[in-house]
């Protein structure tokens, strides 16, 4: 990933959440430029969470090579649950309400 990218108007969950909150950034978290700035500290924390999980996911699914055997595969469901675990636990506890005066 390049640094700075994710930070432009319409970044999105897929570019913004790669650079935008932060990870890596030494220490800035609260900090940095991307949209982690305007979260609640606890959203933050499961973004945060939400990027390990998928980098431990990423890295699980580059190391397999071409042609992994059952017992990989089955590892790598395993990293994957996690993943989806943190997306659960978010959505669990944030809702978007939309109030449009009407
Ligand atoms: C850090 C918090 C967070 C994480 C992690 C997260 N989401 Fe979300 N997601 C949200 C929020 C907030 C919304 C808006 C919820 C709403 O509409 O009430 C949302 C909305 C969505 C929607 C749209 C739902 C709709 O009704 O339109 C989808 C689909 C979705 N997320 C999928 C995922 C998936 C898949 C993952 C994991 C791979 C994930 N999300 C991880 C916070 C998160």
């Amino acid at each position: 990933m390049e640094p700075g990218s994710g930070q432009g108007p319409g970044g999105g969950m897929g570019q913004g959440m790669g650079q935008g909150m932060g990870m890596g950034r030494g220490g800035g978290m609260a900090m940095g430029p991307g949209p982690g700035r305007f979260m609640p500290e606890n959203f933050r924390m499961m973004g945060q969470s939400f990027h390990a999980a998928g980098q431990r996911f990423a890295e699980q699914a580059r190391a397999m090579g071409e042609s992994p055997d059952a017992a990989e595969v089955t590892a790598l469901m395993g990293s994957l649950q996690e993943v989806t675990a943190v997306c659960r636990s978010c959505h669990d506890t944030f809702r978007l309400i939309i109030e449009d005066g009407s």
